[in-house]
C-alpha cells in the first residue's frame, strides 16, 4: 500500500529503530527493493530524486509503475513513494499532482528565512493532500545527480526554527555526505542528540553510504529514523555486473545484463536492514532457526 512516512517514522523514532530510504533509478530495482522489503516484512521508502525522475520519463509514470508493481508483486508492505531533494515548491507540487506519498523540500543552499518561506509552502499544499514533507537544514555535502557541494553542518536554533514550519521530519546536516567518502565520515553526534531532544519530529541521516554500521547504530541511537541510500546500491550492483560482462562477453540481453546485480542488491539490503532495525526478526531467517 502506497502511504506518507508518518506512521512508519514516528513508530520507529518511538522503537528506536530507522527506516530505510533507498533511492530507485528503474524499473528493475524498484521490484528488488519492493521484494527484498516484502520478504523482511519491513516498511520501506521509495526515494526519487529529480534526474531519477526524468531519466524514468516523469512522475506519473514512476507513480503508475510503483502502483503496479505493487499489484502484480502483491507487496503487503507498507511503501511510501518519496521526492528526495526537491528543488523548488513547483517540482514537489508536481510530485505531490502525480500522486507520490511523500516529498522532501531541499531549499538548504538558500538562507535561513528564504528555506523556512519555501518550506512553509510546500507544507501547506503536501498536508492539504495528506503528502508528508522532510526539509534540510545546513547542507548534506558531496555529489548527488552529479552535482558537487560542501557540507555547512546545522545549528540545533536553524533546526528549531524550520521545524516551526509543521514539516513531519528533519534532514539535519551533520557531517554526512552524498556519494563515497575519502576516509572516515565525521559526524557530529552530540549535536544529533542535542536537536533530537529539542524536536519532536523524526530525523533523516543523508548520505548513508559508507558510514561504517558502528556509527549508523550510534547515529539510531541519538535519534535518527531514516537512513537514505543511494550510491551503496548502485556499487553493489555495478562490481556484479562488471563480472557478469567479463564472465559472458557475448550476453546482450538487457534482462540477464541488468538483472545479473539483483542478487547482491538483494543481499546488501538485507544486510542494511539488520543494522537499521537489529531487534526485527524478519520471517525468512525465523524459518530458517526453526528448521
Ligand atoms: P548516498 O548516495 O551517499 O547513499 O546518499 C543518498 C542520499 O542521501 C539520498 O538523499
Amino acid at each position: 500500500m502506497l502511504v506518507n512516512f508518518n506512521e512508519m517514522l514516528n513508530s520507529a523514532k518511538k522503537e528506536k529503530y530507522a527506516v530505510p530510504h533507498f533511492n530507485i533509478n528503474n524499473l528493475e530495482w524498484t521490484k528488488y527493493i519492493l521484494e527484498q522489503m516484502q520478504e523482511e516484512n519491513l516498511p520501506v521508502i521509495l526515494g526519487v530524486s529529480e534526474g531519477a525522475a526524468k531519466y524514468m520519463g516523469g512522475f506519473y509514470t514512476i507513480r503508475s509503475l510503483v502502483e503496479g508493481l505493487i499489484k502484480d508483486l502483491k507487496i503487503t508492505i507498507p511503501v511510501c513513494l518519496h521526492l528526495d531533494h526537491g528543488s523548488s515548491f513547483e517540482k514537489c507540487k508536481e510530485a505531490v499532482d502525480a500522486g507520490f506519498t511523500s516529498v522532501m523540500i531541499d531549499a538548504s543552499k538558500y538562507d535561513l528565512e528564504t528555506n523556512k518561506k519555501i518550506t512553509k509552502e510546500v507544507v501547506e499544499y503536501a498536508h492539504s493532500k495528506g503528502v508528508s514533507v522532510e526539509a534540510e537544514v545546513g547542507h548534506v555535502g558531496g555529489t548527488e545527480d552529479n552535482v558537487y557541494g560542501d557540507v555547512f553542518r546545522a545549528t540545533l536554533e536553524d533546526c528549531i526554527e524550520l521545524s516551526k514550519t509543521g514539516i513531519d521530519a528533519l534532514a539535519p546536516a551533520l557531517g554526512s555526505v552524498h556519494g563515497l567518502y575519502k576516509g572516515e565520515p565525521n559526524l557530529d553526534f552530540n549535536r544529533m542528540k542535542e536537536i533530537n531532544e529539542n524536536l519532536l519530529i523524526p530525523l533523516v541521516l543523508h548520505g548513508g553510504t559508507g558510514i561504517p554500521y558502528n556509527m549508523i547504530k550510534k547515529a539510531i541511537s541519538c535519534g535518527i529514523s531514516k537512513i537514505n541510500i543511494n550510491t551503496e546500491l548502485q556499487v553493489t550492483w555495478h562490481n556484479d555486473v562488471l563480472t557478469f560482462i567479463k564472465e559472458h562477453p557475448n550476453v546482450y540481453d538487457p534482462r540477464k545484463l541488468i538483472s545479473s546485480g539483483e542478487t547482491s542488491i538483494k543481499e546488501k539490503i538485507n544486510e542494511l536492514v539488520d543494522v537499521f532495525n537489529p531487534n526485527h526478526i524478519s520471517p525468512k531467517k525465523e524459518k530458517n532457526d526453526i528448521i
